[in-house]
């Protein structure tokens, strides 16, 4: 028997319908057969009147993006899935011309204001010719096809495109604030454009068909530009950035860290491996219970902790604004501080922290020794899920928790570290606790990039939409795995008057576990 796959196409034809519909195509699959080859299938068999754009047909030109089931994807990129069905709609944020066709005028005409191709001028110094060396950072920058799927899929351009031109536009002036050649203020226009208001959570590289790390390789860059010229960071980002200057911490003392509350040193008997805990600022100074409770939930695994009483703040807040030089001076101290412990895996349990380590960290090292980190970093889930074991996972104590939850996964463990559903796992092993997916889990948050810091209302913005979800999901408590989501979230929920228990992975274990 042929398999076949339901194909709902979104349909609309301004100059006949009041509304858009969905229609239902059975489309036979065959092998490696792409999203594109079914809408060439539904109009050759089924609807010749289906409007729909692809060109190369080969990843290259981008036209033949659609939203296909929720994400942006080149259609002729996409695989058809084995089984279930499929949803092809149009792209977000544009009018629609007719079915999947849209109109990018809006896109184009931000794109054409910036004026996207070099400025040369009489300035002496600049070169005629690039050279190698100046090739290299701009290349993975030159890859984007201007697709505009990364435009669809950013939460910010979603809330307000008015304040953030978006991925695209970021690109692009990236790209050419690295050309010597330019003469024009491309860092002056990315300030101007948003580039502060990019939360950095990694929806746009999911989607980019050429995988450009739009967060790292161009909105960080330019902000580090910023900071340079003096344009950058924003004022309300100061107070983590002074901080972590006069005390190596991004938050101030109010009560007694948990630094100074465990050993340095955790035994256990026969352990069955060692680990140090990165605790990072908020588990130290606000969250220490959390911290705690990690620290349990490991040397209930049988694992020996070191927890050294020296670590600082891992600059995420400076690597996320463009503060480099601050970033690059914590990195070295805490590397240094992790490596003379002689342990060869660091347990992280915040997903910003995390995050920082494996790539700014394991970046910086590279560059200043040639060497990345002589450590793993782990999230806490990860490790007890992937590295230790689920099923080695001990279970002999675990007392029921009876109550739903829902998961908000974290940009920065779900796209920076690439942990997705390890919190789920570790959290189904507890009896009593029921998980109910919300629409949207992976959507940011908006607490990222330094947003909620430096552009508050439209970081709440973000963030109230992430409540609707939650609340929707009819779960009784909201698990995640970052203090900053935490705190977001349940700022925004107050706001909204709705009562949802926010909670960490960790402190959901230690609830059973006592
Ligand atoms: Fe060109 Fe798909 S048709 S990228």
């Amino acid at each position: 028997m042929i398999a076949k796959s339901r194909v709902k196409v979104y349909r609309y034809n301004p100059d006949r319908d009041s509304t858009y519909r969905f229609d239902d195509f059975d489309v036979p699959l065959t092998e490696g057969m792409t999203v594109l080859d079914a809408l060439n299938y539904i109009y050759e068999n089924y609807d010749s009147s289906l409007s729909y754009r692809w060109n190369c047909r080969a990843g290259q030109c981008g036209s033949c993006t659609v939203m296909v089931s929720g994400k942006p994807a080149a259609a002729c990129r996409s695989q058809m899935p084995r089984d279930g069905e499929v949803s092809i709609a149009p792209l977000l944020q544009f009018p629609v011309i007719k079915d999947l066709v849209v109109d990018l005028r809006q896109g184009i005409s931000r794109l054409e204001r910036t004026r996207p191709y070099v400025q040369r001028g009489k300035i002496p110094e600049r070169p005629e010719r690039l050279s190698q060396d100046d090739i290299e950072p701009m290349k993975e920058l030159r890859k984007c096809l201007e697709c505009w799927g990364c435009i669809s899929a950013c939460p910010v351009v979603a809330a307000a495109w008015h304040e953030f031109s978006g991925p695209t536009i970021m690109t692009k002036l990236a790209r050419l604030a690295l050309d010597r050649r330019d003469i024009e203020e491309r860092v002056k226009v990315a300030f101007t454009d948003g580039v502060y208001s990019c939360t950095t959570c990694k929806t746009c590289v999911e989607v980019c068909p050429k995988s450009i790390d739009i967060p790292g390789k161009a909105i960080e860059k330019l902000r580090a530009y910023a900071v340079r010229t003096g344009l950058g960071p924003l004022e309300g980002q100061m107070a983590f950035l002074n901080s972590i200057a006069n005390t190596g911490k991004s938050v101030d003392r109010t009560s007694t860290p948990l630094l100074e509350t465990v050993p340095e040193r955790i035994d256990v008997l026969n352990p069955v491996d060692r680990v140090a805990f990165f605790t990072g600022c908020l588990m130290d100074y606000r969250l220490q219970d959390t911290g705690r409770s990690i620290i349990n939930t490991l040397r209930r695994n049988a694992v020996e902790v070191f927890v050294p009483k020296n670590q600082s703040c891992c600059a995420s807040p400076a690597f996320r604004t463009g503060v480099t030089d601050l970033a690059e001076k914590q990195v070295k101290s805490n590397v240094e501080i992790f490596e003379s412990l002689g342990v060869d895996k660091v347990v992280v349990g915040c997903a910003g922290c995390g995050m920082t380590l494996r790539t700014n960290f394991e970046e910086t090292m590279r560059r200043a020794r040639d060497e990345g980190l002589r450590f793993r970093v782990y999230d806490f889930t990860e490790y007890l899920v992937d590295e230790l074991g689920i099923e080695r996972l001990d279970r002999s104590g675990l007392k029921p928790v009876n109550k739903t939850f829902t998961y908000h996964a974290p940009c920065h463990l779900m796209r920076g570290q690439g942990v997705k559903d390890q919190p789920i796992k570790l959290l189904e092993k507890v009896p009593g606790l029921r998980y109910v997916q919300m629409q949207e889990y992976d959507r940011c948050c908006g607490a990222g990039g330094g947003v909620r810091t430096g552009k508050r209302p439209l970081s709440m913005m973000l963030a109230r939409r992430k409540v609707e979800l939650i609340r929707d999901s009819g779960a009784e408590s909201c698990v995640t795995e970052c203090p900053f989501c935490s705190i977001q979230i349940k700022d925004a929920a107050q706001q909204l008057g709705v009562n949802i228990e926010v909670v960490n992975v960790a402190d959901l274990l230690a609830e059973s576990y006592q």
